[in-house]
């Protein structure tokens, strides 16, 4: 008894120490608060105003937990550490446009998707935009990405140069340290609106993805709440509301 006591406490400190938080939807709902993690420099999908996340994500995300009646806290990261955070229960969900693959999902669970996007090539003018002209191109993507699988597969590349951030990547191809970037289409749209002076230019998609929040694995009930927060705002029009306001477009998915 006393052996079992001390090792409760133990673990109990433990867990204070790392600011461990394995909650399941019914720890959520009675704290009242969801605590949700993004990355805060990934324009316009998720990034800082001051010191404040904005963008469509973080939009996106108030509006699910307003649905469920939650209050929002947040958690900024690194891009490259959100999966293995999930892991070690440091937040409830993450909401930074992690596209669907097969290997994340070994680790994680991947909620319906908010948006549908894909990989696209920006080079400067006169620079390679097509797939077939990367052969001997050095290509500029951000670390632990789908745009960092996507440039290792193109054969014949002359070397991948991976950076922490996405707009590290951009400001790579700007200063001329990397003949393309691969990014997500949106993303592009955005960076080229935002650098029309530079001449940079849009080329091909790579790939297509379905992009999710993701959260622990197996935290099921929690998964149909996020699930049943999503489909009330594509419902009620907020969601479509939220990507017009950032994208001019709407860039839910159409199946
Ligand atoms: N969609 C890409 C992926 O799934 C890139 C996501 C990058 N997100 C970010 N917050 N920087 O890997």
């Amino acid at each position: 008894m006393r052996a079992i006591h001390t090792f409760a406490l133990a673990l109990g400190l433990v867990c204070a120490a790392t600011g461990v938080q394995a909650r399941d939807w019914a720890a959520v709902k009675q704290s009242g608060t969801l605590i949700a993690a993004s990355e805060g420099a990934y324009p316009p999908f998720n990034y800082f105003q001051g010191s404040r996340l904005t963008g469509y994500e973080i939009d996106v995300m108030e509006a699910v937990a307003k649905k469920l009646g939650l209050k929002l806290e947040w958690r900024a990261l690194a891009f490259d550490a959100l999966i293995a955070s999930i892991r070690q229960d440091r937040f409830d969900v993450a909401i930074a446009s992690h596209g669907y693959t097969e290997e994340r999902a070994k680790s994680v669970d991947f909620t319906t998707p908010h948006y549908c996007s894909g990989g696209q090539i920006v080079a400067k003018a006169g620079g390679p935009l097509k797939a077939t002209e990367l052969t001997g191109k050095t290509l500029g993507v951000q670390l632990a990405t789908t745009y960092a699988e996507a440039a290792k597969k193109v054969s014949g590349a002359k070397e991948v140069k991976t950076y922490p951030k996405d707009t590290d990547a951009l400001q790579a191809l700007l200063g001329g340290r990397v003949d393309a970037w691969i990014t997500d289409r949106f993303v592009a749209k955005n960076a080229l609106a935002k650098n029309s002076a530079e001449g940079i230019k849009g080329g091909d998609m790579v790939f297509v993805e379905r992009v999710s929040m993701i959260h622990r694995k197996g935290n099921n009930e929690l998964h149909e709440q996020l699930n049943k927060g999503l489909a009330a705002i594509k419902a009620d029009g907020t969601l479509k509301a939220i990507s017009e306001k950032y994208f001019q477009e709407d860039i839910s998915c159409t199946n």
